[in-house]
């Protein structure tokens, strides 16, 4: 073990699980899911799902990834016994395929930014946005991605993850909160605040809302599949965890919100609340160009703000759930970084030309891989250090346990079985086609 890589700093640590977390998930997703399913009712259910059930499985995560130093096919087979060898799979195969959708997205992030910094903003930004979405230019998008992926990657934790944290996610912030700022002057902010966060509380009883709303937390927070299990296990020292749990989760609730307070007035001052209903996973590469383009000059510049911070967060997210698969590859089977990386990226990239051929794919992935394989690994985490005998030796702090064993446990079941449930819905228009 003496071999394995670790973070230069306790800092460098920090900046890349929150890198982990903040990403498309916190800025394209949280938006428009929330406007969907009842506005403030998600907010509402997300934050107390992250405060009663993601907390302390973040606790749990961090914990096993220090405590074994070891990524999750390993670090479960250690704390569980090799009997829980297969959850580790299961969440390295998980984490694969979320990147391939993942991935295709970021491209759209990335081809909007080169486009728009390049040759300005187009001119019909819903049939440039349908261009790049779905066919030979998603295709490139997503090429990409895993390219620049793939090339941190192959840097190392502290050459490439821990470097590449350090420069973006402070970018990241300042952009944001100075984006924020200049859509809170922006004349309809107001409607577009109330639009966010106007509670509709008949939505929190109804099934989708709720599944939707945990779903989200978990993949917002990288939880469920080991993405944090692997970046903690090249952690050393005894920092608290609770403090190191409480920063990720709240660094990246906070950019969830903010990033809603940048979308909401902007859409609303661009008259375009009506498109933002329709939900549709092109909301905001739409949207925002069309808005943006009446600002004239000033607009180009504005937007490749926005999309420069779309694609720091998606890269960073990216990054971590490629060393899920690529740290499987090293620890596993003793292969160099290199070799690992190749073959994870060749495997994803394959994979993702799916998604990109067909963007309908993306949601089906999401829903299936994103929202139900995460509700899934959260509850197996959950009956590994809530009900079972875990090998923490009495390192999982009690309260942790209590809650995992009698709150996180059962709502898990319920929302996982409510999820399950719902997925022939969601599966049913792709197998029509
Ligand atoms: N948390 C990331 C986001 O919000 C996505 C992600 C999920 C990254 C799972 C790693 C693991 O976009």
């Amino acid at each position: 073990m003496s071999s394995r890589e670790h973070w230069a700093s306790r800092a460098g640590f920090l900046l890349a699980a929150i890198g982990s977390a903040v990403g498309l998930g916190n800025l394209w997703g949280f938006p428009y899911k929330a406007s969907a399913n009842g506005g403030a009712a998600f907010v509402l259910v997300y934050l107390a799902v992250i405060a009663l059930v993601c907390l302390p499985l973040l606790v749990v995560e961090l914990l096993i990834g220090r405590r074994t130093g070891e990524s999750p096919v390993l670090a479960l087979a250690m704390v569980g016994g090799p009997r829980w060898r297969w959850l580790g799979y299961a969440m390295t195969l998980n984490a694969a395929v979320i990147l391939a959708f993942y991935s295709v997205v970021a491209g759209w992030t990335l081809l909007s930014a080169g486009r728009t910094l390049l040759l300005g903003l187009p001119a019909d930004p819903a049939a440039f946005f349908s261009s790049i979405s779905q066919g030979p230019l998603a295709i490139v998008g997503h090429l990409l991605a895993m390219l620049f992926t793939a090339g941190v990657i192959a840097l190392g934790v502290r050459g490439g993850i821990e470097r590449l944290s350090l420069w973006c996610m402070p970018l990241l912030f300042v952009l944001l909160v100075a984006m924020a700022i200049w859509a809170s002057t922006l004349s309809g902010a107001g409607e577009g605040y109330r639009f966010y966060l106007q509670p509709d509380l008949q939505e929190l009883l109804r099934w989708p809302t709720l599944t939707s709303a945990a779903g989200h937390a978990f993949f917002s927070l990288s939880l469920g599949l080991g993405a944090i299990i692997t970046y903690a296990s090249y952690t050393q020292g005894q920092e608290g965890l609770g403090c190191q749990a409480g920063m990720i989760a709240a660094a990246d609730t906070a950019v969830a919100l903010v990033g809603g307070l940048i979308t909401f007035p902007l859409v609303a001052h661009f008259n375009l609340l009506g498109s933002l209903s329709e939900s549709t996973v092109g909301t905001l590469f739409v949207a925002i160009p069309t808005g943006m383009a009446s600002l004239g000059g000033l607009g180009r510049w504005l937007a490749v703000a926005f999309y420069g911070v779309l694609v720091l967060a998606a890269l960073t997210s990216a990054v971590s759930l490629l060393e899920v698969s690529t740290a499987a590859f090293i620890d596993r089977l003793g292969w160099s970084r290199r070799r690992a990386t190749t073959l994870a990226v060749a495997a994803i990239t394959l994979l993702g030309l799916l998604p990109a051929s067909d963007s309908r794919w993306i949601d089906v992935l999401y829903t299936v891989f994103g929202e139900t394989g995460l509700l899934f690994g959260g509850l197996m985490l959950a009956l590994l250090v809530g009900w079972g005998q875990p090998r923490l030796e009495g390192e999982a702090p009690l309260v942790v346990r209590r809650l995992l064993r009698w709150l996180g446990t059962p709502v898990l079941l319920v929302l996982l079985v409510q999820s399950l449930l719902h997925l022939p819905q969601v599966v049913a228009p792709l197998l029509q086609s």
